[in-house]
């Protein structure tokens, strides 16, 4: 073994926000002695044996690094200096071929491209005033890739040895319209369960699959497969200290236990509605290697169930995004009917969803278990964790909302001043008190017991059967928020027992009408 294999190395690799947890225990799992949460990234320290397998076997992380030096680059020149004082022939042949990747924040340089021309000048002057020759530079798979992040002013040069994102696994041959990246999928399905679940034999199901990304990762995951091993590029390749030795014996490593995971792998099946994404996971299934792993078929969401023979296990889904709720209202009833597919049918399954909007998770009538703030690429999102079981499901009928909001009324008032709700309760009383005698004489089915006859309460309040109307006049801007929602919840706490009436019989609504346009009088001509 050389020397080089056994040298102790500081090392980052990044990743999306809201991953580091998941890839600092992913890195230590892999050998890593230390691993230090950062700002979307993990600073962690092994030999070149971890490095590779980090690139080989990372399912959350983006780039793996070797950090080079941190320099002060508060001008061009600066940074040129700095990125001089790098010995770069020890890390690349004076014919060799090079790529520089900068990325700056909060810094005096702002111009990026600028910049990566001020480091290639740097790397490539210093060749040339030593031996006479030159790199060249390389877009496409150059020798070594230089990754240069400028944060205030400070610059962390590095060599990425991941060469390009570890998230492309190289079985993408298609992605429809919202495809996920395989990375965020990857931390969805530990974030999930998924490990554990595999390992007892559960199934995997997606009812929305889009173009597999899930599914695939699901597979690799259960089947050991290492998710760099179908990629023939990465930025040590070409790398001066390269031990080619080492890496062939982790790839051989890899592919022994990849033949060994797919041989007992859980059932995994997806489906779409939409003829062509089914046909892009049929692709992207085909060139994982894993067709013979991975069922998907078309099918509506609407006869989503699990066949008698598939264990209990993950149901994972990406429905598709809506920014905000109210805007498409087709997205609301996709939720409401996957949550009552979910109830009907997988009693006992685990359930991970990828939401851009959680008021949509509303609609589904389950309450979550965990919950978890990622981002899809610059999309913020939720990913909700269910267990499907009946103590978990929300009954999303009207009767049932307007119980949990008097609930929730409730609480917010307790322990208030109830001087001014008692007046307000009073009054209902007394009102109520006088109409009934009428309702009584002239047989009337619907009156209305209050109307705005204390100008702290504007509400109209309507009894009709056994059910009741509470309507709240719209204040003007002018009056205080927060003291209009403290009546609103005052009104809708105390008028179930004021009215002895269940708080199932109580809606409510706000109305958009001045109050002029209600005269008192209204109440007083109970309807037929
Ligand atoms: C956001 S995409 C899923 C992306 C997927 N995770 C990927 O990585 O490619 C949502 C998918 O839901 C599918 N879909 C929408 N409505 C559906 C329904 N009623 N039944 C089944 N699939 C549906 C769409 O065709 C689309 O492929």
């Amino acid at each position: 073994m050389k020397k080089q294999e056994k040298k102790l190395l500081n090392l980052f690799a990044t990743t999306p926000k809201g991953l580091e947890l998941l890839l600092a225990d992913e890195l230590r799992a892999l050998g890593a002695s230390t691993a230090a949460e950062k700002l979307a990234g993990v600073a962690f320290t092994g030999d070149l044996s971890l490095a590779y397998q980090a690139c080989l076997w990372s399912r959350l992380a983006n780039r793996i690094l070797l950090p080079l030096a941190t320099v002060p680059a508060s001008t061009p020149d600066e940074l040129y200096a700095g990125v001089q004082t790098i010995a770069w022939d020890e890390h690349l042949e004076p014919e060799g071929t090079l790529a520089v990747h900068f990325v700056c924040s909060q810094s005096n340089i702002t111009h990026s491209l600028f910049a990566t021309q001020k480091v290639k000048d740097a790397i490539v002057d210093q060749f040339r005033d030593k031996y006479g020759l030159r790199p060249n530079i390389a877009r496409e798979e150059p020798q070594i890739k230089v990754y240069v992040y400028l944060h205030r002013n400070q610059a962390s040069i590095s060599l990425d040895f991941s060469g390009e994102s570890l998230h492309r696994r190289n079985y993408r041959e298609a992605a429809g319209p919202a495809p996920l990246k395989e990375n965020l999928a990857a931390a969805i399905l530990v974030r999930a369960g998924w490990p554990e679940i595999a390992k007892e034999g559960g199934t995997l199901l997606d009812p929305m699959c889009g173009s597999a990304t899930l599914l695939i990762e699901g597979a690799m995951m259960a089947g050991d497969v290492a998710p760099g091993l179908l990629r023939d590029y990465f930025g040590f390749l070409g790398w001066k200290q390269h031990e080619a030795k080492l890496w062939e014996k982790l790839v051989k490593q890899a592919q022994a236990r990849s033949t060994a995971g797919l041989a007992k792998l859980p059932t995994i099946v997806g489906y779409d509605l939409d003829p062509a994404a089914i046909k892009n996971a049929f692709e992207n299934i085909e060139s994982a290697g894993l067709l013979s792993s991975i069922h998907v078929e078309k099918r509506d969401l609407s006869v989503f169930a699990p066949k008698p023979k598939e264990k209990i296990g993950l149901v994972v889904v990406n429905p598709p995004y809506g920014e905000r709720l109210g805007e498409h209202p087709s997205l609301q009833s996709i939720y409401t009917l996957l949550g009552d597919r979910l109830k009907a049918s997988f009693l006992g399954w685990r359930v991970g969803i990828l939401m851009g909007n959680p008021d949509l998770g509303k609609k589904m009538g389950l309450r979550a278990k965990r919950h978890y703030s990622l981002f899809n690429g610059a999309l913020p999102c939720r990913l909700l964790i269910f267990d499907v079981i009946p103590e978990y499901f929300i009954d999303r009928s009207p009767s049932a909302d307007n119980e949990r909001r008097i609930r929730a009324a409730k609480r917010a008032i307790a322990g208030q001043d109830q001087q001014a709700v008692q007046m307000f309760i009073n009054r209902v009383g007394k009102n109520l008190k006088h109409l009934r005698r009428r309702v009584e004489r002239e047989g009337v089915s619907s009156y209305r017991i209050y109307d705005a006859d204390l100008p702290e309460y504007s509400f109209a309040i309507d009894l009709s059967a056994d059910t009741v109307q509470v309507q709240e006049y719209q204040a003007p801007k002018t009056v205080d928020a927060k003291k209009v929602l403290m009546r609103r919840q005052e009104v809708l706490a105390v008028l179930p027992d004021a009215l002895n009436l269940s708080p199932a019989k109580i809606f409510f609504t706000i109305i958009a009408r001045p109050k002029k346009e209600r005269p008192n009088r209204d109440r007083q001509q109970a309807r037929r």
